[in-house]
C-alpha cells in the first residue's frame, strides 16, 4: 500500500485537499481502511466524474429529436409467433438461455427491512418474490429438459442477507451450483457544491450502488460473465426483482431476439401500453437515431400528453424492465471503454462525517450527488435493438410502495386476475365484480402452470365461491 503521504499527494492533485489532509492525520485500523477503500477507486475517474457531474455540471439541453419507438404489437399477426417461440424453445433445450435478476434494491419503500427479494407477495401463500421465481424456472426447467442457470446481482447492502435466505431454504428446490450471486459496484457520493467526497464514517467514504447499469462490470468482474460464456449461455433474460408476474422464460421473445431480422440478438426489451400519460414507468422513444428509455420523469409533459387520431397516448410504450441481453453484448459493454454508459446524477441527502470538526453532519436539504447507471442505456449502443409489446395483466405486478399504485395490494389484485383468466380460458366459472374484475383471491403457482395451455390437462374445479381465497 503506498504511504498517507503519496496518498495524499495524490489526492491533493484532484481537489481532494481535505480528504487528503484527514488522512494523513488519521491512525489506525480505521485509517488502513478508508485508505484502502479510497484506493479501490480509479482516482483520476472518479476526478472527471466529479467535474463532469458535480462542479462543471452543464444540463444537456435535448437537441435531438424524439419520437415514439416503434413495436412488435399484441394485435399484430403479420409476423409468425409460432415460428419464434419454437426457435426460442430450441434455445433454451440446448441450454443457451439463463436467467438475470438485479435484486440490489432494499424493501424499504415497502415499510420492510430486508432485501426486496425475500418480501412475501404471492396472494394466499405469501411465497417470497425469490421463492416466485425460483419455481418458474424449475417449472421452465422440468418443461424444457434443460438447465436455467441464474444470476442474481446484490448490493453490499443485501448481499450475505441474500445468499442466507436461499441457504435457509434450500435454494427453493433448484440446484445451488446453477445460482451465482454477485455484488454490484458503489460510487463515492460528493458534495453537490464543492465535488468534496464525503465520509460516512471516520473509516469510510460515503457511497451509494452504482445502478443497475453498474451490473455489466458486475457481471464482468465477478466471474459471472465468465461463468456464462464457458456454459455456453448466449442470451439472458434480464428482469427486476419487484415484478412477480415476469414471464422470465418466454420462448417467443428469445426466439424474436435472437432470429428477426429487425434484431442484431444484442438487446431486446418487452413493453405495456401506459396505463395513463403520467404512469411511472419509463417510455421507449427513438431519441435522434437511437432506441431509448426516457425516464417518466425525462419525458417532457406536452409530449408525454400527446394523443393519436385514435385518442391513444403516442408515446405508449412503457417499459417493464425486462430485456433479452446477449452475452457477446455484455462483454463488450463491460470490457471496450467506447461502450461506457453514462452516469445519471441524483441530488440527495447524505449524513456525513466532517472531518474538520469531528461531528456529524445531518443535512435538511439536498447536499449530495449520488451517481448511478441504468442498465438500458445500452439499448442505444446496440445495433438493432427490437420491443415486444406485451400484456400487462399477464406480466406486470410491480411491488413498489407500501400502498396506492404499485404495491402489495395492487400486485395481488393482478396476479389473481391472471390466474382467474387462464382459468376461465380453461372453463372454469369465475366470479366477478360488478366492474368485470375477479371478486376472489387466487395463487396459481408456476409448479402447476407457466401459461394457460399448461392448465387444460390439469384437474381443475368446476366453478370458484365469490370471495374465495385459494390457491392450484
Ligand atoms: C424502473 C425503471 C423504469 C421502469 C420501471 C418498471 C429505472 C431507473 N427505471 O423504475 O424505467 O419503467 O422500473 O417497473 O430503473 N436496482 C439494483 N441496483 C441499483 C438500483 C436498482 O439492483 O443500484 C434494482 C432494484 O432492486 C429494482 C430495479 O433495479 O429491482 C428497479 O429499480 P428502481 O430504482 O426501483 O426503479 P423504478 O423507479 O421502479
Amino acid at each position: 500500500m503506498p504511504t498517507s503521504t503519496s496518498l495524499s499527494e495524490r489526492l491533493e492533485s484532484i481537489g481532494q485537499s481535505k480528504l487528503a489532509a484527514y488522512i494523513n492525520g488519521v491512525q489506525g485500523d480505521g485509517g488502513d481502511i478508508l485508505k484502502q477503500q479510497i484506493q479501490s477507486f480509479d482516482l483520476d475517474q472518479l476526478d472527471g466524474y466529479i467535474s463532469t457531474y458535480g462542479t462543471g455540471y452543464q444540463p444537456d439541453s435535448p437537441n435531438e429529436e424524439i419520437n415514439p419507438a416503434p413495436y412488435f404489437a399484441l394485435d399484430d399477426a403479420s409476423w409468425d409467433r409460432a415460428m419464434y417461440s419454437t426457435h426460442g424453445e430450441g434455445l433454451i433445450a440446448a441450454n443457451k438461455v439463463a436467467c438475470f435478476t438485479v435484486a440490489g434494491g432494499q424493501g424499504s419503500r415497502l415499510g420492510y427491512d430486508g432485501p426486496k427479494g425475500c418480501y412475501p407477495t404471492s396472494c394466499v401463500s405469501g411465497k417470497s418474490l425469490f421463492e416466485m421465481f425460483a419455481q418458474t424456472i424449475y417449472a421452465n426447467e422440468r418443461k424444457y429438459n434443460a438447465s436455467i442457470p441464474w444470476y442474481i446481482m446484490t448490493s453490499p447492502l443485501n448481499h450475505e442477507q441474500t445468499i442466507k435466505f436461499f441457504e435457509d431454504h434450500n435454494h427453493f428446490g433448484l440446484d445451488p451450483k446453477n445460482i451465482q450471486f454477485f455484488e454490484q459496484g458503489v460510487m463515492p457520493s460528493f458534495d453537490a457544491q464543492t465535488g468534496d467526497l464525503l465520509l460516512s464514517d471516520p473509516a469510510h467514504l460515503a457511497t451509494n450502488p452504482d445502478g443497475h447499469g453498474g451490473a455489466y462490470k458486475a457481471l464482468h468482474v465477478s466471474g459471472a460473465l465468465d461463468n456464462m460464456l464457458e456454459r455456453g449461455i448466449e442470451h439472458l433474460c434480464y428482469f427486476q426483482v419487484d415484478n412477480p408476474n415476469a414471464k422470465i422464460i418466454d420462448p417467443v421473445f428469445i426466439g424474436l431476439h435472437a432470429y428477426s431480422p429487425e434484431s442484431s440478438g444484442e438487446f431486446s426489451s418487452k413493453m405495456v401500453a401506459k396505463s395513463s400519460w403520467d404512469e411511472k414507468v419509463g417510455v421507449f422513444c427513438r431519441v435522434g437515431e437511437d432506441i431509448s428509455v426516457v425516464e417518466y420523469s425525462d419525458l417532457p409533459e406536452e409530449l408525454a400528453k400527446m394523443t393519436n387520431e385514435r385518442d391513444q397516448l403516442m408515446f405508449n410504450a412503457g417499459s417493464i424492465a425486462i430485456h433479452i441481453i446477449s452475452t457477446a453484448f455484455i462483454q463488450k459493454i463491460a470490457t471496450d471503454p467506447e461502450y461506457a454508459l453514462p452516469f445519471h446524477r441524483a441530488v440527495k441527502k447524505v449524513s456525513h462525517f466532517d472531518p474538520a470538526t469531528g461531528l456529524m453532519v445531518q443535512p435538511d436539504e439536498p447536499n449530495a450527488i449520488k451517481l448511478e447507471r441504468f442498465v438500458f442505456d445500452a439499448i442505444a449502443l446496440a445495433d438493432r435493438s427490437i420491443i415486444l409489446e406485451t400484456d400487462r395483466i399477464e406480466e406486470f405486478a410491480p411491488v413498489k410502495n407500501a400502498t396506492g399504485t404499485d404495491s402489495i395490494v395492487t400486485s395481488k389484485q393482478i396476479q389473481s386476475q391472471r390466474a382467474a383468466n387462464w382459468l376461465a380460458a380453461s372453463g372454469v366459472d369465475i366470479p366477478t365484480n360488478p366492474d368485470g374484475s375477479v371478486n376472489a383471491t387466487i395463487e396459481l403457482s408456476p409448479l402447476t402452470a407457466l401459461s394457460p395451455e399448461d392448465l387444460k390437462s390439469a384437474q381443475l374445479p368446476e366453478s370458484i365461491e365469490p370471495g374465495a381465497s385459494i390457491q392450484l
